[in-house]
C-alpha cells in the first residue's frame, strides 16, 4: 500500500513559542499512525532542531524543511544547504512550492537541481506542482503539470523517482478557501499517475504518493483523501491549529 501522508506547511507563520506549543499539542494528541501513514511538519528553518526534538519519540512523525539551496555549499549568504539539513537529521524538504516559484522565480530546471541535491543528501523531496487559475480556465492544466514533472523529475532513475513524494496544489486553491472538487483532484492525480506510468511503468507509478494541497481542512479532508489516487494532503492554514490538523491526520486512509 502507498504511503499516506498528512504534511503541514507552516510557511512564514508562528513565533518560536507558538510553534513549540503547537507541536507539543500535536504529539500529545490522541493520534496513533499506522505503518503506512506519516505526519510531516514543514517548519521554518530556526525551528527545525526544536521540532526534531519534540517529535522524535512519536511514531511516524517527521520534520521537513520548506526549502533548500540548489547549491552544494559555499558563498551563498542566507542560503541553507541540503547537506546542512541532513546533518541535523531532516528527512523531508518541500521543493518548488508555488510561492517559491512565484516570488523567488524558481524554474523547473532549478527545481531539478534541488531534487538532485536532496536525494544526494538522503532527503525526500516533496515536489510541488500545480496550475494557476488562467491555465485551468484555458483547460491546459494537464499539459502544464506534465511539463513541470517532466522538466524537474524525469531525469531521475527508477530507484530515484521512488524516493519522491508529489504534491499537487492548484494555485487557485491555495489559501483561498476554495478547494478543488473531489472530482477535479482525483482527475489530476490520476493524470499524474498516468504520466508517471508512461515514463516509469505501472508498478513504480503505483508506489508514488501524490498529496493534494489547497484549502484542505478538517471538514473536507476525509472526502478529499478518500479518492483512489489521493494519498494525503499538504496543508497550510489548517495546519496552524492543533485540533484542525489532528483531525486531518486522522482522516488519512
Ligand atoms: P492552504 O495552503 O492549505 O492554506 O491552502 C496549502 C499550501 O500552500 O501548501
Amino acid at each position: 500500500m502507498r504511503k499516506q501522508i498528512a504534511a503541514a506547511n507552516w510557511k512564514m507563520n508562528l513565533t518560536y513559542q507558538q510553534g513549540t506549543t503547537l507541536l507539543q499539542d500535536l504529539v500529545t494528541a490522541d493520534i496513533s499512525l499506522k505503518e503506512n501513514q506519516s505526519a510531516v511538519f514543514a517548519v521554518p528553518f530556526p525551528y527545525l532542531e526544536m521540532a526534531i526534538d519534540t517529535v522524535h519519540h512519536k511514531y511516524n512523525f517527521f520534520i521537513a524543511a520548506q526549502n533548500c539551496s540548489d547549491k552544494k555549499s559555499g558563498a551563498f549568504t542566507g542560503e541553507v544547504s541540503a547537506e546542512m539539513l541532513n546533518s541535523i537529521d531532516i528527512n523531508y524538504c518541500l521543493v518548488g512550492h508555488s510561492e517559491r516559484r512565484e516570488y523567488f522565480n524558481e524554474s523547473n530546471a532549478l527545481l531539478a537541481g534541488k531534487v538532485n541535491i536532496c536525494l544526494a543528501n538522503n532527503i525526500t523531496p516533496v515536489f510541488c506542482c500545480g496550475e494557476a487559475l488562467q491555465t485551468r480556465e484555458d483547460n491546459k492544466q494537464n499539459t502544464f503539470v506534465e511539463q513541470q514533472l517532466r522538466e524537474s523529475l524525469f531525469h531521475l532513475s527508477k530507484d530515484e523517482i521512488l524516493k519522491i513524494v508529489i504534491a499537487y496544489e492548484p494555485i487557485w486553491a491555495i489559501g483561498t478557501g476554495k478547494t478543488a472538487s473531489t472530482e477535479q483532484a482525483q482527475e489530476m492525480h490520476a493524470h499524474i499517475r498516468q504520466v508517471l506510468k508512461n515514463q516509469y511503468g505501472e508498478s513504480i507509478a503505483e508506489q508514488i504518493s501524490i498529496l493534494y494541497g489547497g484549502s484542505v481542512k478538517a471538514a473536507n479532508a476525509k472526502e478529499i483523501f478518500g479518492s483512489k489516487d489521493v494519498d494525503g494532503g499538504l496543508v497550510g492554514g489548517a495546519s496552524l491549529v492543533a485540533t484542525e490538523f489532528t483531525a486531518i491526520i486522522k482522516a488519512l486512509k
